[in-house]
């Protein structure tokens, strides 16, 4: 029997607000695993099962970004920007003493990690956007036929509510759940840490970079869109998706054709968090990759 991978896990200083970490494993020759969640707002809590990783043999690092989780609050929510969540990104790996690592970002941490990528490449050994975006509108628009294909009565409730902005009416919100058990986590019940994350929404931050739901997107990032840069990125890049994904593998596969020789991963029985509904295959296509970039 092998002994769990050691766990650490404290606060860092990062441009004034303290930012909670957690660490599993030990450095080695295989490398740091650094991963970002998404929301924007979320906590790291949903990405634990990648710290199955440190078992083979990676350093898996975790944060809750600022606003979110245990990390504190900003006291303006107009600090809540993707540069700000950049630039922490970068404090963050240098306090931490990370060196290069290989970043895994989540959602929005996908769009931050492509940020981060663009603007810090020299700090990277690989990229891997996990259900994330490059473009905002081009997710919107994937999310909008998404509802369209949901049973008539569903869309009709959402589509009745939005139009008198009653986004937090009880039906209006069962409406929502509907699209969530399809295309955000297909298992049944939810896995504990993914519904913590989702409870512990950071709503200051939610709503001013994203909006009242998955799939309303009217905050801050709503025009954010890197596609035409994408090209810039010269790292080895792997993007995944689950086939019944909020994020769309039409977004996946945007991003695929932008970032030259990266590899995209579609996985069958999943929507958005396939490290929890595809979990063994998860890791394992993960570590191929990693090792295939060692
Ligand atoms: N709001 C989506 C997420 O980060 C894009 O989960």
């Amino acid at each position: 029997m092998t002994s769990a991978p050691p766990v650490r896990d404290g606060y860092a200083s990062i441009h004034g607000r303290r930012l909670f970490w957690k660490i599993f494993g030990e450095p080695g020759p295989a490398g740091t695993l650094l991963t970002l969640h998404g929301g924007p707002g979320a906590t790291h809590d949903y990405l634990l099962p990648l710290a199955d990783l440190a078992a083979r043999g990676y350093r898996v690092v975790f944060y809750d970004q600022v606003g979110c989780g245990r990390s504190e609050r900003t006291p303006s929510n107009a600090e809540y920007t993707v540069e700000r969540d950049v630039a922490d990104l970068e404090a963050l790996r240098q306090e931490l003493g990370l060196g290069p690592v290989h970043l895994l970002g989540s959602s929005y941490g996908g769009m931050l990690a492509i940020a981060y990528a663009l603007e810090h490449p020299a700090s990277l050994r690989t990229l891997i956007v996990a259900s994330g975006l490059a473009s905002v509108p081009l997710t919107v628009a994937e999310m909008h036929r998404l509802k369209r294909e949901l049973p008539e009565s569903i869309r009709s409730t959402l589509e009745r509510h939005e139009a008198k902005g009653e986004f937090e009416d009880p039906e209006y919100l069962a409406a929502v759940q509907e699209f969530y058990r399809r295309h955000l986590c297909r298992l049944s019940p939810w896995p504990p840490e993914f519904q913590y994350s989702l409870d512990s929404m950071s709503l200051p931050k939610y709503g001013t970079m994203n909006g009242p739901n998955e799939f309303t997107i009217t905050g801050t990032t709503r025009d954010w869109d890197q596609t035409p840069r994408l090209p810039e990125i010269r790292l080895p890049t792997l993007i995944t998706v689950g086939r019944y994904d909020e994020v769309t593998p039409v977004v996946a596969e945007s991003i695929h054709r932008g970032i030259r020789g990266s590899e995209l991963v579609l996985f069958e029985q999943s929507s958005h968090v396939p490290f929890w509904e595809e979990r063994a295959r998860y890791m394992d296509v993960v570590e191929r990759f990693l090792r295939a970039h060692a």
